[in-house]
């Protein structure tokens, strides 16, 4: 199963890889930061079909309209192209994320960006891999960390936290970065690369392979509110590898002015 699953995410892979930019057509959904293209749908419709041959009693949660209730209790939970403004101008940081839920906990996550060729994944409770080998967080703290931020840019109204919280952590830390695919910036952190995500609003599908590939390789993922995120409706998220987590944590909570 799992083995069939990263092949049907890597030929997906290819398929983004492979489009040209004349063939790419992008489509408003709630505003002109918020894009659908020809590549999304297309690559949804494959890993649907692929996934369902593997799995048939298994629902599906996908970002481009598909919502098909769960049989089971498990339901394969997908954004065909995380990273979908980057992709539409061949800015190559994008993912394709896939992960599997069961009774409302991910089991199985795989994140893959088809430019570096880097396949994650992590199944509950055997570790987190990276194109085989197997990754975890850095011990960093946060004072040496880069912290990786998403911008919320759906939710505009939300900015001035986003950009308060991206100075307070900026302030205690060496550098930010912004990807524009908040799988890749989970897996980023899983893999020690960076040390601290943060986004305002993301939906279940833009966390729910990576934040088990975060937690599979030694990492934090909660709420900014300090709660588990939710694999049904929205969330924030705030990430960390365990050293730094304490201070991104403390800081988050005095910019949002959270009570403990
Ligand atoms: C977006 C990316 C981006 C994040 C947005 C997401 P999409 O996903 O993950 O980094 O800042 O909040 O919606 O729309 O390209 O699949
Ligand atoms: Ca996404
Ligand atoms: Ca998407």
């Amino acid at each position: 199963m799992l083995e069939e699953l990263l092949r049907a995410i890597r030929e997906e892979g290819a398929v983004m890889r492979g489009a040209l930019a004349a063939e790419i057509r992008a489509e408003e959904k709630s505003g002109p930061e918020d894009l659908v293209t020809n590549y999304d749908t297309l690559v949804q419709r494959h890993l649907e079909e692929k996934l369902h041959a593997l799995l048939p009693q298994a629902g599906f949660l996908g970002e481009e309209g598909l919502r098909a209730p769960t049989g089971d209790g498990s339901v394969f939970i997908i954004d065909p192209i995380d990273g979908t403004m980057n992709f539409s101008r061949g800015y190559q940081r994008s993912s394709i994320s896939v992960a599997l839920a069961r009774d409302g906990q991910a089991v199985l996550g795989a994140v893959y960006d088809p430019y570096l060729n880097e396949l994650f994944w992590a199944e509950r409770g055997r570790g987190a891999f990276c194109n085989g080998r197997p990754i975890c967080v850095s011990d960093r703290p946060l004072e040496r960390g880069i912290v990786m931020f998403g911008t919320a840019p759906y939710y505009r109204e939300i900015a001035a936290k986003t950009f308060a919280l991206g100075r307070a952590l900026f302030d205690r830390s060496l550098d930010v970065r912004r990807s524009g695919s908040a799988a890749i910036d989970l897996c980023s952190v899983a893999a020690g690369r960076v040390e601290v995500f943060y986004e305002f609003r993301l939906s279940p599908w833009d966390y729910a392979a990576a934040g088990l590939i975060l937690e599979e390789a030694g990492g934090v993922i909660r709420t900014i509110e300090g709660g588990p995120v939710s694999l049904t409706v929205k969330s924030s998220v705030l990430a960390a590898n365990g050293t730094a987590w304490e201070a991104a944590r403390q800081i988050t909570q005095e910019v949002c002015r959270i009570d403990p």
